[in-house]
């Protein structure tokens, strides 16, 4: 068994996953990554020391078998984030049945998929499980219904999650970003005047970093912090409860 505590980071290679992966690293956990693209997995599991799987975190039988084997492998699971997601951009009308269904299964099913299998993992020892909500499950944010209803989802499943396990131990949490600068905004971030727009909504003044999002994330994992559980976090720059003057 693993003398030190074994976290695991699934979405390792986005914004904040990456960045939450190099905050873990320079801890003393154990590290395990999971992400989706092969190549970018590898270079990050090189560059940090730490083992690499890849996943289809929409996979409820392989993230269950993820787990499994990491537990086996190190004896025990301390941690886990699920920082792998989506966003979607489109008003209702316009979403089409594969599209919602995609998201559904990348923001919802993949958080189901991690509570279902590290919940029991860490049922002896107590543990943290950290989720990806989105400050629009929240505050009515136009054309995000279907994103709005996954991460929205996700704040349902951690708190019924936080319930159901925190008698032995296993804290569930969410947080909740704004907008960051990620693989998933790139386009978005990338048009001046639309991240100018976006800007003006956050009260602070600037885009989310993957960086803010991970010293949150590595914040709720901390068993320093064992008396929180059932929260939704927000690092959002302020808009999820924040109006800005205009
Ligand atoms: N960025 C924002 O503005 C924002 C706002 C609200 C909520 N969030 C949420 O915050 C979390 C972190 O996102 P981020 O900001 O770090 O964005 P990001 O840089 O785009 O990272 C998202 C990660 O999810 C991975 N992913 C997507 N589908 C996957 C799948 N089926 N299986 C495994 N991995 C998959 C991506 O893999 P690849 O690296 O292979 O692309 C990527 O690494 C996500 O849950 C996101 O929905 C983000």
């Amino acid at each position: 068994m693993s003398e030190h505590p074994v976290h695991l980071v699934i979405g390792a290679t986005g914004a904040a996953g990456s960045a939450t992966a190099r905050r873990l690293a320079a801890t003393d956990v154990h590290l395990v990554l999971a992400g989706r693209d092969r190549a970018e997995v590898d270079a990050l599991s090189q560059e940090l020391g730490a083992p690499g799987h890849t996943i289809d975190a929409r996979d409820i039988a392989a993230v269950g078998a993820l787990v499994e084997g990491v537990v086996e492998e190190h004896g025990r699971l301390d941690g886990v984030a699920n920082l792998a997601g989506s966003v979607l951009l489109k008003p209702a009308h316009l979403t089409t049945p594969e599209e919602f269904h995609d998201t559904v299964a990348t923001n919802l099913t993949s958080a189901f998929a991690v509570v279902r299998a590290a919940a029991p993992a860490m049922r002896k020892a107590g543990g943290s499980i950290v989720l990806a909500s989105s400050a629009a499950a929240q505050i009515g944010i136009a054309n995000h219904e279907a994103i709005a209803a996954a991460k929205a989802g996700v704040i349902g499943l951690m708190r019924s999650a936080a319930a159901t396990y925190g008698a032995k131990g296993v804290r569930v949490n969410a947080i909740a970003p704004g907008l960051v600068d990620a693989k998933m905004t790139a386009k978005l971030v990338g048009n001046d005047a639309q991240a100018d727009a976006s800007r003006k909504m956050h009260v602070l003044g600037r885009l989310g970093t993957g960086d803010d999002i991970a010293a949150a994330v590595c914040f709720l994992l901390d068993p320093a912090n064992d008396w929180i559980t059932g929260q939704v976090l927000g690092v959002d720059g302020g808009l999820g409860q924040i109006r800005t003057r205009g």
